[in-house]
């Protein structure tokens, strides 16, 4: 893992699944990592959800240096004032409601230095729905990270209409330094550019199993032992490029129109109602009961700790 040279320390405020998870991303990374939430259970146990998180990644050999040196860099504040003192960044992954972040934001609007970039790690909301009345907006910004932020890479910049162009650039260099892959969005849009993905794929996969045409365990099956299989390692774009002889204009030629017809019949989008729900619910609770679910997430991390350590093996062997 590359070293920061300019910034090392961060404060995260909001220590639950994704804002613990950031601790980790930054002080991997060599970064000094202050961490405040308003819980103080959270608080009280944010440390130990950490370590064994951190024990798992050096399993996976996935750490540079000994679990106990990047756990050396993470402290607990009992304050935010605290946590946000002299930090160079700051990543806020409180709930995702309009009313929790703006009391947030006009927290740090007051405690943190004027020029410090604050990203939050809002799923959905867009930065101008809770930043609107702080003074110091133009250096805020959405950082929407994937869950667990230090296995999956992607953080998506996303910028109110208020915010610096260089606070962007500078959240950039921050995110790229501590070793995630930045995108930049460039203006706002309900459910970035993740969501809206995700939500294209899981509005079509609630259709087709409303309408009979598949069951739940065989859509997921065509994503996790087919599309799934390319898309860890490129997207969709680049898939369609590679799959006709002469590009992607050649693909577009092919198969545009099918295509469109195929989003043609779905300009009426229904809403997940709750007979359908409740179906979906039945076969999921059939195939993985839920007590069970917790040991699957434990699994599903396992296998993310072995493909991103496949990744950064495979990445090596083939020189990139
Ligand atoms: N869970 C995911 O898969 C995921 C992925 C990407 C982004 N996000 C986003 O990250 C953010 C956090 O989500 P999460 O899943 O970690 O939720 P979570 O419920 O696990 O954690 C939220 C934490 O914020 C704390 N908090 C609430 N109000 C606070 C305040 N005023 N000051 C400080 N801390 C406060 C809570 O005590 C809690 O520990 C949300 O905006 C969410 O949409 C979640």
């Amino acid at each position: 893992m590359e070293r920061n040279g300019s910034a090392t320390c961060a404060a995260v405020v909001g220590a639950g699944l994704v804002g613990a998870g950031w601790a980790i991303v930054f002080a991997r990374a060599g970064w000094t990592v202050r961490i405040f939430d308003a819980s103080d259970s959270v608080r009280a146990g944010v440390l130990k959800l950490i370590a064994d998180n951190v024990s798992d990644l050096a399993k996976f050999e996935l750490l540079d240096e000994p679990p106990d040196t990047v756990l050396a860099r993470i402290s607990v504040c009992a304050a935010l004032d605290e946590a946000v003192a002299g930090a160079d960044y700051i990543q806020e992954s409180a709930f995702e409601t309009v009313a929790v972040k703006a009391a947030v934001y006009a927290e740090l609007d007051r405690a943190a230095l004027r020029n410090v970039p604050i990203g939050s790690s809002s799923s959905g909301i867009p930065a101008s729905a809770f930043t609107e009345h702080c003074k110091t907006r133009n250096r805020m910004l959405i950082a929407h990270p994937v869950n667990p932020p230090y296995l999956v890479p992607l953080v998506e910049l996303v910028p109110a209409p208020w915010t610096d162009a260089a606070v962007v650039d500078r959240a950039f260099e921050f995110m790229t330094n501590v070793g995630q892959e930045p995108i930049r969005i460039a203006r706002e849009v309900e459910g970035f550019v993740l969501n809206r993905l995700q939500g294209a794929l899981l509005n079509e996969a609630w259709a087709l199993f409303d309408e009979g045409y598949a069951s739940a365990e065989d859509i997921d099956k065509t994503v996790s032992v087919g599309l799934g299989l390319r898309w860890s390692f490129m997207g969709p774009f680049e898939t369609i490029d590679l799959n006709a002889p002469a590009g992607v204009a050649d693909y577009a030629k092919r198969l545009g129109l099918l295509y469109h017809s195929v989003a043609q019949s779905r300009t009426q989008p229904k809403a997940w109602d709750a007979p359908l729900i409740a179906k979906v619910d039945g076969e999921r609770r059939a195939a993985l009961p839920q007590g069970q679910l917790d040991a699957r997430r434990a699994w599903r991390d396992r296998r993310l700790m072995a493909l991103a350590a496949h990744k950064k093996k495979a990445a090596k062997e083939i020189g990139e």
